[in-house]
């Protein structure tokens, strides 16, 4: 049995997504990391969030301005990445869902529905599209929360919307050994980040690249961005910890936060530097041609 249902996974998020909010410090961007184009990006965690958002929208191999293209974000949040891409491709047209009730009343104040705009409320491991729907689908840290170590059904329904020649995109935490092979220590400290997160099992690289090309995806592209998102960890751990300090010496109702903050603060860095843990970047295509087919 799952340790965390469905259920729970969007009650943490209704209930959480303020504090999602100051621990990204921006209220546009959605990440919780980002990375440094120049030396001076790492003294602002909103340019390196943003920095990593442009990063993941050119990434989705959509052409020009979208035209006559359409794009899916699967477990938006309140749908601010949708809307940096919608910022890079103005004609395509783009669906976010998030899981969360609250997150998708919050977002359509946030972002209201045009005819190129629409998040909606929805399961990403069901989704309410017919076959061949989109060019692109996305996941930006959220299928993590889906089923398995390998992410079978959440791939299956990306493959499923996807048009022929659609890519997915995956950015997430892909660990690199199954859990056969942790160490004790690892296998402790990996347990607090999934609690703290609401995750039942991260993604295990080799086990989702397997279940992706069964399924029927090709062209898999891996960047690891572990070590490029270090000053953003950083720089949230030295600005986030003192506010969060000074918050909960304020006001009571902050000490909840201050204990999600400062497990973040630890073990973020201390699985983040072990070398299973890698933060990727990936892509995969649909074939034009169903291979399986003769
Ligand atoms: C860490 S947040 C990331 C949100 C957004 N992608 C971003 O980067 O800002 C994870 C998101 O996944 C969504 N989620 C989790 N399980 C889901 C599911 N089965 N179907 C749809 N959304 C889901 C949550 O509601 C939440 O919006």
């Amino acid at each position: 049995m799952l340790k965390y249902t469905k259920d729970e996974i969007a009650k943490h998020y209704n209930d959480f997504d303020k504090l999602y909010e100051n621990w990204s410090g921006v209220t546009q961007g959605g990440y919780h990391y980002g990375f440094a184009k120049e030396v001076n990006d790492i003294f602002f965690n909103d340019r390196m969030i943003g920095n990593l958002s442009n990063l993941i929208a050119e990434s989705l191999g959509i052409r020009e301005n979208g035209k006559n293209q359409s794009i899916f974000d699967a477990g938006c949040g309140v749908g601010d990445v949708s809307a940096i891409v919608a910022k890079h491709y103005n004609e395509a047209k783009i669906y976010g869902i998030t899981i969360s009730e609250e997150q998708y009343t919050i977002a359509q104040k946030k972002h209201p529905k045009t005819d190129k705009f629409c998040i909606l409320k929805g399961d990403f491991e069901s989704i309410q599209f017919e076959d061949s729907s989109f060019d692109t689908v996305f996941f930006v840290d959220s299928i993590c929360h889906g089923e398995g170590d390998n992410k079978n059904v959440a791939i299956s329904e990306a493959y499923r919307i996807l048009k022929p020649g659609g890519r997915l995109v995956v950015c997430d935490v892909f660990l690199q050994k199954p859990k056969s092979k942790w160490s004790k220590w690892f296998n402790f400290v990996n347990k607090q980040m999934l609690d703290q997160w609401r995750v039942n099992e991260w993604i295990i690289e080799e086990r989702f690249k397997k279940s992706a090309e069964q399924i029927g995806f090709v062209d898999y592209k891996a960047t690891n961005l572990k070590w490029k998102i270090v000053p953003s960890v950083l720089h949230m751990i030295f600005t986030k910890i003192p506010w969060a300090l000074y918050k909960s010496l304020t006001n009571k109702a902050y000490l909840k936060d201050l204990k999600a903050f400062i497990r973040m603060s630890i073990f973020v860095p201390l699985l983040g530097i072990h070398p299973i843990f890698h933060y990727q970047l990936i892509t995969l295509q649909k074939p034009i041609k169903n291979l399986t087919e003769k």
